[in-house]
């Protein structure tokens, strides 16, 4: 696969008991590797999560309406995120917790219009998972100077600046909660400097410093909060921009659970595969406790 290039820089640290192949079928019988206190613990709490119509945004979200929780599920067609509640209900999930929102993540009124509607359900958001991307335009090997100026826009708009807006727009229902748990999904191309991949591996890295970089303030600032932002390397699986691979999307839900279900005093700031692995990035070390076992 085409991200599948230069290794993160991957230290010795893992979370234990990562679950990469777990049936969704029978998420009642392995609650994706969670233990039961924790996975219980989502239950009420309210999540949104961008480009929940298809690949690994439709699994998280899924997952945590499994638990329980709310889940406002946003992308721009509605047709992806009504088979989103489909395939939901077909693992025996009850989707009346799952809110789809019609909104491109790149509009601030669009995302106006939707933090209006979340606030039309809940009075605060416990998380967030920043996930909505796009692939490299023309999905292939491209030089950074061959590039046209309108698809480095295009881009950089999904990829970076919309991150950073949704992270904005939720600011307000997330701080009224006293727990704040964001996850932005970024990849292996965050490390990486392919020749020919620039765009999109410049994108993801920048996506890693906007998480470090968000973590860091806010948990500076608002002292009384607490505040787990972090950043996951999903991996490679079959979704829409990666139509390629064979691995299925729910390898990611597990440890994406494992960070937003984090008890107080979790990782901030920090990095992480979705098999289990902490990693560096740039002067931020790996976390070294294991994060099912608080
Ligand atoms: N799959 C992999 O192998 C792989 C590997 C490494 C990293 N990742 C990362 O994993 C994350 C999820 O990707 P995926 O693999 O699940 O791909 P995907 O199936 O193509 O999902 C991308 C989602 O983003 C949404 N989206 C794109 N532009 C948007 C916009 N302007 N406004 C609102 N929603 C928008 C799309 O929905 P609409 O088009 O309906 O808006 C779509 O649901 C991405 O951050 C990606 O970079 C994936």
């Amino acid at each position: 696969m085409w991200w599948r290039h230069n290794r993160s820089s991957a230290q010795g640290f893992s979370t234990q008991g990562i679950l990469q192949q777990a049936d969704p079928r029978c998420w009642r019988d392995h609650y994706f590797g969670l233990p039961r206190a924790r996975w219980d613990s989502l239950e009420g709490c309210a999540f949104w999560i961008t480009g929940a119509g298809t690949g690994y945004g439709r699994v998280i979200a899924l997952a945590l309406a499994a638990s329980g929780a709310a889940v406002f599920l946003t992308g721009r067609r509605s047709e992806k995120l009504q088979e989103t509640l489909e395939e939901g209900a077909s693992l025996g999930i009850n989707i009346n917790r799952c809110i789809p929102i019609v909104a491109d993540i790149t509009s601030e009124s669009g995302l106006d219009r939707a933090t209006n509607l979340i606030s039309r359900h809940v009075t605060q958001l416990h998380g967030l998972v920043n996930n909505a991307a796009m692939p490299q335009p023309s999905a292939g090997i491209q030089p950074l100077t061959d590039l046209s100026l309108a698809s480095w826009n295009e881009l950089f708009n999904v990829n970076v600046t919309a991150q950073w807006l949704v992270s904005k727009a939720a600011m307000p229902l997330l701080f009224n909660s006293d727990s704040i748990r964001i996850v932005f999904m970024s990849s292996e191309a965050g490390w990486a400097s392919t020749p020919g991949f620039g765009p999109y591996n410049i994108s993801k890295s920048a996506v890693n410093t906007l998480g470090s970089s968000l973590a860091a303030e806010w948990a500076g600032h608002f002292l009384n909060k607490d505040i787990q932002i972090n950043v996951l390397v999903p991996g490679e699986a079959r979704t829409e921009m990666n139509q390629g691979s064979t691995v299925s999307p729910y390898s990611v839900v597990s440890m994406t659970l494992a960070l937003l279900s984090h008890p107080s005093g979790g990782p901030n700031g920090c990095f992480f595969h979705r098999d289990g692995r902490h990693l560096e990035f740039a002067h931020s070390p790996a976390y070294m406790n294991d994060l099912l076992i608080p």
